[in-house]
């Protein structure tokens, strides 16, 4: 196992990763790796090539408690490591060859980046080091949840969220995407809880709270995740099955009645899934993102349990990360489109295989609207609508937005066009083969991209818009735009509606729930207080279930000053943590004087409710218009 990790270190070196390795014959050891802003780790002196984390998880002091023990490859005979951490107590490092602790120092504490931490090493080319340490409460990776916040209201729960630096927060390590490594865990918890970690492996003494895991395959530090909490299982099929609180397992077992089929798809149209079994987690309304792919097992919000399977697509998404992210990974943050806009174009072929192609063409434009949203507030000419990004500076969790999801979308579906979508899904298969439990640069992506698809079809990065679609803001003129024959449809319902006051429900009984968030957002702003009412009279707006079609609800409510839909809107903010609702809310709330009022009062209630992501992505949101 060690052989293939190393000679798979020593490809990773000369594979293209390395801007500087186009000029040099490959092996030099002047090589520099690519800049990672948000990483104390030098990986091209010292790189950690497996960790374990032997530790306790203690609900009442709120802390993880116990070891880091990393097997270091030190490159160069470098006399130091460094490592990532924030907000984390380091009580002693050793060698594993002494007995004596080592010595360890903090760099300078950078805002959301954390204290690099410095440890004294030998000079051998292998090494264990040793750290003792636990979580604080600032650890923002970790979310304690008391009872009351959970579906069963008698135990607590922890998860972790470690995308983008906050893995950093919970266990010592190198936080850098570029950077690979092989994992175990031994974890106690009290014993009625269990722990599920992203792992091949589990071996469970449940009994006595003890959980074995292992992770063969080596992945960046920000998809190692851990939860705990009273949790059941059920299985969907051979190869994939539902995690969840007792309470909602039926439910959610039912909603991903598909996720064998899915992982078929997936698997027919972009090669083998490579990790063993795929599970889902549903977790507690508090957690802050739609879905997060952690290896093996996807972590998701309860919010997509609509009922009916409409908000599958999310699954699809998630799973598609097992290539594009988890498989094939953006090398920095800067290349963060790599993961998301792979997996959003992924995620549609998934469903266009599973649906068919109106279906699929629906996700397209409700995307794109969101991306015509996202464009117009951060202003034309603005860098930070680049898909390739500079995050220098900035926290990689504020500076990533729609863009490299759906401008990720849109460039794919370009270069499909270009190239025809078999040699296209050729190409795609390969650059999942070719580089798998690799990182990727946007630079290396484009002369991969030249060398297996461009070329081959005559076309060149002048030919294929590469500067303009890369490095340029907002979106090539030649840009097709999605378009759905349903939401034509339901666009003249709305219409309709718009000048006569009615709705025919034969019309709109057999639509899914994307043509009802079509219809909402066809609603222009002029729409009146008397068709608020007739609406929600027609449809319970006010009251559905589908949280995809309440939150479009609520905006408009918010935005409409409609009165009757605000005890609901307070209740989704108490109990919904998911940044994508939570966010929007506030900020449209906040637009009034007595909005204002009222956000803050809700704000007041919910924040400890919310995951460190989204609460700070809200105090932001308070702070930037009280400033
Ligand atoms: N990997 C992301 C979540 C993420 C991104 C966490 C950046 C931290 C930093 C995940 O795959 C994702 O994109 N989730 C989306 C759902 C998706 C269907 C667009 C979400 O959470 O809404
Ligand atoms: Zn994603």
């Amino acid at each position: 196992m060690k052989i293939s990790i190393y000679s798979s270190l020593i490809l990773f070196m000369v594979s293209g990763l390395f801007h500087a390795c186009k000029e040099k014959p490959a092996g030099q050891k002047q090589i520099s790796m690519i800049k990672d802003w948000h990483s104390a780790a030098k990986p091209d002196e010292v790189v950690v090539t497996h960790v374990h984390l032997n530790i306790a998880v203690n609900f009442e002091k709120k802390a993880i408690q116990g070891q880091a023990i990393l097997d270091i490859w030190n490159k160069t005979g470098a006399s130091e490591l460094f490592l990532d951490s924030r907000n984390l107590e380091i009580h002693k490092v050793f060698l594993a060859t002494e007995t004596k602790p080592t010595d360890f120092s903090f760099l300078e504490d950078l805002k959301f980046i954390g204290k690099g931490l410095k440890i004294k090493i030998g000079p051998e080319e292998r090494q264990k080091v040793i750290i003792q340490y636990e979580s604080t409460a600032n650890s923002d990776a970790l979310q304690w949840l008391s009872p009351a916040q959970t579906a069963g209201k008698k135990h607590p729960f922890l998860f972790t969220q470690g995308q983008a630096i906050l893995s950093r927060t919970w266990f010592p390590c190198q936080d850098s995407p570029g950077i690979r490594f092989t994992w175990s865990a031994d974890v106690g918890v009290p014993k009625e809880l269990e722990v599920i970690m992203s792992a091949e492996e589990r071996t469970a003494d449940s009994s006595a709270g003890k959980y074995h895991f292992e992770m063969k395959k080596a992945v960046p530090a920000y998809l190692v995740a851990l939860a705990a909490g009273n949790l059941a299982f059920k299985t969907i099929d051979e190869r994939t099955g539902v995690f969840a609180e007792p309470e909602m397992i039926e439910k959610s077992a039912f909603e991903f009645s598909e996720m064998g089929k899915m992982v078929s798809a997936a698997e027919k149209l972009y090669g083998s899934y490579r990790w063993g079994r795929y599970d889902v987690l549903v977790l507690p309304p508090s957690f802050p993102f739609g879905g997060m792919e952690n290896p093996c097992v996807t972590f998701a919000t309860p919010t997509i349990l609509a009922g009916d399977r409409s908000l599958t697509s999310l699954i699809a998404h998630e799973l598609a990360h097992s290539w594009s992210g988890n498989l094939v990974t953006n090398a920095t943050w800067d290349d963060f489109w790599l993961n998301e806009g792979f997996t959003v174009y992924f995620e549609r072929r998934i469903m266009e295989e599973l649906k068919g192609k109106e279906y699929a063409d629906m996700l397209a434009v409700l995307g794109y609207q969101d991306l015509i949203g996202t464009l117009a507030e951060l202003g034309p000419g603005d860098a930070s609508t680049h898909l390739k990004l500079n995050l220098k500076g900035k926290d990689p969790d504020d500076g990533m937005n729609d863009i490299a999801y759906e401008k990720g979308y849109l460039f794919l579906c370009h270069l499909e066009k270009l190239a025809g979508r078999q040699k296209w899904d050729a190409f795609v298969r390969k650059y999942f083969d070719d580089n798998a439990f690799h990182s990727m640069t946007t630079e290396s992506f484009v002369a991969f991209l030249n060398d297996h698809l461009l070329k081959a079809n005559g076309l060149d990065n002048q030919k294929a818009g590469i500067q303009e679609w890369i490095y340029s803001p907002g979106l090539p003129q030649e840009v097709s735009v999605p378009g759905s024959a349903l939401f034509e449809k339901a666009s003249a319902v709305a219409d309709q509606f718009l000048a006569s006051g009615k709705i025919l429900k034969s019309e709109t009984q057999n639509w899914s729930s994307h043509e009802y968030l079509h219809f909402l957002r066809a609603l222009p702003e002029k729409v009146s207080q008397k068709q608020m009412v007739v609406l929600d009279q027609e449809f319970h707006f006010t009251q559905s279930g589908n949280s995809e079609i309440l939150f479009e609800w609520l905006s408009l409510s918010v935005r409409k000053n409609y009165k009757p839909a605000f005890s609901r809107l307070e209740n989704f903010l108490v109990n919904t943590g998911r940044r994508k609702f939570v966010l929007p809310l506030y900020k449209s709330l906040i637009q009034t004087e007595a909005g204002k009022q009222m956000a803050l009062r809700i704000f007041d209630l919910s924040r400890q409710n919310y995951h460190s992501v989204t609460r700070s992505s809200v105090e932001a949101l308070f702070e930037k218009k009280t400033s």
